[in-house]
């Protein structure tokens, strides 16, 4: 009985650790449409942020880390907030598949 117990949570443990490592957290299946501005931007790719669509550092740990942007034109930009596009940071429509 105690082996099963201890076989189920080392396989609870590496199922976890396999999607920390390889598969980011959708935050939403749609994009965060703001407007943007002239400045660098850290898009954050794992979907582990409080700050979402942004990093906040929660990344630390897994296999994923921001994508820093230098943005040069002002308006709206469509950042992807499903982690799952082809065109990160940006929406390429990948959400609607899901
Ligand atoms: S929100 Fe991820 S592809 Fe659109």
């Amino acid at each position: 009985m105690e082996a099963f117990l201890l076989d189920e949570y080392f396989l609870y443990f590496i199922m976890n650790l396999r999607r920390k490592m390889n598969k980011p957290k959708c935050c939403q299946k749609m994009p965060y449409v703001q407007k943007g501005k002239k400045k660098k931007y850290a898009w954050c790719s794992c979907g582990e942020s409080s700050n979402q669509p942004f990093c906040d550092g929660s990344h630390k740990g897994t296999s994923f880390t921001p994508i820093v942007i230098d943005n040069e034109k002002e308006g709206n930009i469509a950042w992807c907030g499903c982690k799952e596009t082809s065109n990160a940071p940006y929406c390429d429509g990948t959400h609607s598949k899901l």
